[in-house]
C-alpha cells in the first residue's frame, strides 16, 4: 500500500487547496504555490477591481461570484510573485451608484501607516516559526500580565510608540518576575502612531508602529520560546472611528452611517463611536470571528480577552450603567458563535463584560466565555483598601476572595490599563511612596495572588509605578531599582501561585475557606487542591488538611497584634505549617518608600513602631505586622 491512488491524490489536492485557501480567508492573500486570490464582500458595487503597484495601479477587475461577494484568481508570475511576498502596496477599486471609491482591504495584514492609506500584501509562509514544542500552560497555573506594546518598553524621552521588537528585550524582566502569560492591549491597526488600541480600524493588521505582523510573529515566538503564553485584547464592540476602510465600504450606507459592516440605525451608537458592527448580518460576524480564528491560529496567540462584551450584547445605556441598556440578540448570537468557533481551537477565550453576569462563562445556556474579567473583585478590593481602618469591611473583602464560587472562570486583579489610567493603586491609597500605600497595595497583591480565579497583574504593578497609565508616557524602569522590594514580593507570591517550588499546590485547585475578624481587621484564607472529587473532600477537609495547603493571615489595619489567636485550618499541628512569605519582611521595603507618622491618623497606635496590642491567647499566638500578610504552606 506505497502508491496513492489517483482519485486519492486529487482528493488529498482538492483538500489542500480548500484548507489552503480557508486558512488565507477573504481580502487579498498570496498564495505558497505562487499567485494570489482576492475575495471581497460588496454587495452593492456595480464593479470590485484591484490595483497595485505590480500593476502600475491600473485595476483589474474581481469576478460577481454571488451573494455580495467577488473574486480574483491571480494565476503565478515570478515577478510578480516576488513582488507580492516582499509586500506590494494595492487597494480595492469598487463602483457604486454611479461614484467610484479607493479603499484599503478591510481583511488587510498590513497597512503603509497612513490614514486609509496603501494596503501592503504579506505572504504569511515566509516566517519561520521556531514554538512547535510549545504548549499553553494549563489554566489553573496562569498568572497574566497586562502589557501596552506602545509603552512597556519605551525609554524616557521617547514621543512615539515603543515596538514589539523592543519589547522583546524586556521579556527577561518578565521572566525573572515570573509571570507565564501576557495580555497585549489591542495591537490591530489602529488611528495614528499612538494610543492604547482600542480603535481598531484594521482588525486584521498588526499596528504598523509597532512594527507590523513579522515584529508580532517574532514576539510571540520569542514569548512561547521563554514559557509564555499571549493573550490578544481583540475590540469587536465598535470600529475605529477612525480611518475605517469599512466604513461606507461599497458606498451604500443609511443615516449617514457606516453602511454594511455596521448598523444603520440607533444600534449603531455606542459610547465612543457610532460605528457598532451589524452582527445581524452572516458576513460581519464571519469578518469578526475569522479575525478571532486568525489571532489564535495563523499568529500563534493562546488566547483573546474580548473588549466591552456588554457593548455587543446590549446596545444603548450607558458606560456605567448598562442595566438601562436594551438586549440585543444578534449580539448574543455572534457571541455564542464565536465562543464555539474559539472553544474548536483549544484556547483561551476571556470576557471583559463587569457585570457580574455568570451565564457569559456558561456553557450549556450562556455565552461560552472561558472566564471573565471580574470587575467586582477589583473594585470591592480598591474600595476596601482605600479607606480608613475601622471602615474596612472584612466581610466585604472576604466576598471578593470567595467570587461567587467561579473559580477559573473570572480573571482578578487590583489594576488594569482602565483604572491605572485615573491613579495607580499606591498613589490611590496614600501618597506618593507613602508606607501606608506601598503596604495596603502589597495586600491587593497578595489578595489577587491568592483568592480564587486567574490572577493578572497591570505593567509597572510589579514595581509599584506611580504615575497615571498614558499611552504617551513611557514605563518608568527607574522604579524597579528603587522599588526592588515589590518587585521581590510579586517574584515570592507568582512562586507560590504557580506552585514552582512543589509547596503550594492549594492555589493551584479550586478548595477556599476564608475566616474573618471584623473588629481586629483579620482576613484569613485557606486553599487547597485536591485531585478527587471536590465535594467529598470539602466535608473532609477541615480535619484533613494535607501537603500543599497554603494558608494567609492578613492584618488589615495600621496596628500590630502580638498573640493574635490564629485557629491554623484543620486538626494538623501548627507547626507543620511553614511561614513562606511575610509581606512586612525587610526584603520586601523598597529604599524609595518612606514612613510618615502623619499617615496615620494616631502615630502612637500604627506604624512600624507601634505600641503592640495583645490579644487573649485561644489558638496559635502569632504577631502580625501592621497592614501585613503571611503566608503559610503545608509540608
Ligand atoms: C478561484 O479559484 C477557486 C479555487 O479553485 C474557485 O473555487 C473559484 O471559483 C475561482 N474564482 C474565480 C472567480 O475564478
Ligand atoms: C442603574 O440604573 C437603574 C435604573 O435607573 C437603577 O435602578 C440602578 O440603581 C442604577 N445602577 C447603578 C449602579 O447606578
Ligand atoms: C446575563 O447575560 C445573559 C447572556 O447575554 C443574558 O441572557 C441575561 O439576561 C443576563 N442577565 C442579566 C441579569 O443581565
Ligand atoms: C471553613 O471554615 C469554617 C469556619 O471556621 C469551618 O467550620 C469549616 O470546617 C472550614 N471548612 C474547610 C473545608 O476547611
Amino acid at each position: 500500500m506505497t502508491t496513492i491512488r489517483p482519485w486519492l491524490m486529487f482528493l488529498l489536492l482538492a483538500w489542500n487547496l480548500e484548507a489552503c485557501l480557508g486558512r488565507h480567508g477573504e481580502g487579498f492573500h498570496p498564495l505558497p504555490q505562487g499567485g494570489a486570490v482576492a475575495k471581497i464582500y460588496a454587495p452593492h458595487a456595480q464593479q470590485v477591481s484591484l490595483a497595485g503597484s505590480w500593476t502600475s495601479w491600473h485595476p483589474v477587475d474581481l469576478v460577481d461570484v454571488g451573494q455580495g461577494w467577488w473574486e480574483l484568481n491571480m494565476s503565478s508570475d515570478p515577478t510578480t510573485d516576488y513582488l507580492l511576498r516582499v509586500g506590494a502596496a494595492y487597494k480595492i477599486h469598487i463602483v457604486s451608484a454611479g461614484e467610484t471609491y479607493w479603499r484599503p482591504d478591510p481583511w488587510s495584514r498590513s497597512q503603509d501607516g497612513t490614514p486609509l492609506g496603501n494596503s501592503i500584501s504579506y505572504f504569511d509562509d515566509k516566517f519561520h516559526w521556531t514554538d512547535s514544542g510549545w504548549s499553553m500552560p494549563d489554566w489553573n497555573e496562569l498568572v497574566i500580565y497586562e502589557l501596552h506594546v506602545g509603552t512597556f518598553c519605551a525609554y524616557p524621552g521617547w514621543l512615539t510608540s515603543a515596538t514589539l521588537d523592543m519589547c522583546i528585550h524586556k521579556l527577561d524582566h518578565l521572566v525573572e518576575l515570573g509571570i507565564n502569560a501576557v495580555e497585549l492591549l489591542p495591537v490591530a491597526e489602529f488611528d495614528g502612531k499612538v494610543d492604547w488600541g482600542y480603535t481598531t480600524a484594521y482588525p486584521y493588521a498588526v499596528e504598523e508602529a509597532y512594527g507590523g505582523p513579522d515584529a508580532f510573529k517574532r514576539f510571540v515566538d520569542a514569548c512561547h520560546g521563554r514559557g509564555i503564553a499571549v493573550l490578544l485584547d481583540v475590540v469587536y464592540n465598535h470600529l475605529g472611528p477612525m480611518d475605517l476602510p469599512t466604513w461606507q465600504f461599497d458606498g451604500w450606507s443609511e443615516n449617514g452611517l457606516g453602511g454594511i459592516f455596521f448598523y444603520n440605525d440607533h444600534r449603531a451608537e455606542t459610547p465612543w463611536a457610532h460605528t457598532r458592527p451589524n452582527y445581524g448580518l452572516k458576513e460581519v460576524r464571519a469578518y469578526l470571528i475569522d479575525n478571532a480564528l486568525f489571532w489564535l491560529n495563523a499568529m500563534h496567540c493562546d488566547g483573546l480577552r474580548v473588549d466591552g462584551v456588554s457593548f455587543i450584547r446590549l446596545w444603548g445605556g450607558t458606560v456605567v450603567n448598562r442595566s438601562l441598556a436594551t438586549f440585543n440578540p444578534e449580539g448574543e448570537r455572534f457571541l455564542k458563535e464565536l465562543s464555539q468557533a474559539v472553544q474548536r481551537t483549544g484556547k483561551l477565550l476571556i470576557a471583559e463584560d463587569l457585570q457580574s453576569n455568570s451565564s457569559l462563562t456558561s456553557r450549556t445556556h450562556g455565552l461560552g466565555f472561558d472566564s471573565q474579567w471580574d470587575g467586582q473583585f477589583h473594585w470591592t478590593v480598591l474600595n476596601q483598601l482605600k479607606r480608613p481602618d475601622h471602615w474596612r469591611s472584612m466581610a466585604q473583602l472576604r466576598e471578593a476572595v470567595l467570587g461567587a464560587g467561579e473559580g477559573l472562570r473570572r480573571v482578578i486583579y487590583t489594576e488594569s490599563h482602565d483604572e491605572a489610567s485615573r491613579f495607580r493603586l499606591p498613589l490611590a491609597i496614600a501618597g506618593r511612596d507613602s508606607w501606608v500605600g506601598s503596604r495596603l497595595s502589597a495586600l491587593g497583591s497578595a489578595l489577587t495572588l491568592l483568592s480564587p480565579g486567574i490572577p493578572m497583574i497591570f505593567q509597572g504593578q510589579d514595581f509599584a509605578l506611580q504615575e497615571p497609565f498614558t499611552a504617551y508616557k513611557p514605563t518608568n524602569w527607574l522604579h524597579k531599582l528603587t522599588h526592588a522590594g515589590t518587585f521581590k514580593l510579586h517574584q515570592d507570591l507568582i512562586k507560590l501561585r504557580r506552585n514552582l517550588l512543589k509547596t503550594s499546590r492549594g492555589l493551584l485547585g479550586t478548595g477556599v475557606n476564608v475566616t474573618i475578624d471584623e473588629e481586629a481587621k483579620v482576613l484569613t484564607i485557606h486553599r487547597w487542591h485536591t485531585e478527587v472529587d471536590e465535594a467529598a473532600s470539602a466535608a473532609s477537609a477541615a480535619s484533613a488538611a494535607s501537603g500543599g495547603d497554603v494558608f494567609a493571615i492578613f492584618n488589615f489595619q495600621g496596628q500590630a497584634l502580638a498573640g493574635y489567636p490564629v485557629a491554623f485550618p484543620g486538626a494538623v499541628a501548627p507547626v507543620a505549617w511553614t511561614l513562606a512569605v511575610n509581606t512586612a519582611d525587610a526584603r520586601y521595603h523598597n529604599v524609595a518608600t518612606v514612613f510618615r507618622s502623619s499617615e496615620l491618623k494616631d502615630p502612637g497606635q500604627g506604624g512600624p513602631q507601634s505600641r503592640e496590642r495583645s490579644a487573649s491567647s485561644l489558638g496559635t499566638d502569632a504577631f502580625l505586622h501592621p497592614y501585613s500578610c503571611q503566608v503559610y504552606t503545608l509540608r
